[in-house]
């Protein structure tokens, strides 16, 4: 059950940020500033609902799953959840509900893009760092192989 849990929250989170971010490169580039103005009201509600319990979830589920087990991929992806979680609540939360007011008053200045930049920034590190704990897990799992010394 927790195992379950862990797979999707992770696979969940991982996907959220995808989608963030590729809606966001796609419609600055190709859409109007309304369309730009639906996606970040989108990208908050429901996206951040969705984000934030799945980054928790993911978090909780895998200390509880590390409970009883030690080595070098489990300290490792402990590390980085820390890191994780901080450049969710703490810079893509705030910039998400900043860029959604700003958009939806039209107000596309420099102050706009240096948080959009930021956004972009974080979203990409989260997926590095959700990437190689996925990789990880998978690894710990058993579903992923892992080479003999990564496995202990
Ligand atoms: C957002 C962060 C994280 C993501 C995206 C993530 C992702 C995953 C994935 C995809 C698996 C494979 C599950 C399976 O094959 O059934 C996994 C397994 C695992 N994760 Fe995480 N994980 C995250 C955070 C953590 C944290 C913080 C810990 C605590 C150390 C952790 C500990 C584990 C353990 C112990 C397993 C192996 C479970 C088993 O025995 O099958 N994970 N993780």
């Amino acid at each position: 059950m927790v195992k379950t849990i862990h797979f999707l929250a992770g696979f969940l989170a991982t996907f959220t940020i995808v989608t963030f971010f590729l809606s966001t490169v796609v419609v600055e580039v190709f859409g109007s500033p309304a369309a730009v103005a639906t996606v970040k009201s989108l990208i908050v509600a429901p996206g951040l609902f969705i984000l934030v319990p799945a980054i928790i979830a993911a978090g909780v589920s895998g200390f509880a799953l590390s409970k009883s087990r030690r080595g070098r991929l489990i300290e490792t992806k402990k590390k980085r959840m820390p890191f994780i979680a901080a450049n969710g609540l703490l810079v893509l939360v705030p910039a998400a509900i900043l860029l959604d007011r700003w958009a939806s008053a039209g107000s596309f200045g420099v102050t706009f893009y240096l948080v959009q930049g930021a956004e972009l920034l974080a979203g990409s590190v989260n997926l590095i760092l959700m990437g190689l704990n996925i990789r990880d897990g998978l690894k710990l799992s058993g579903r992923f192989r892992a080479s003999r010394t990564t496995a202990l």
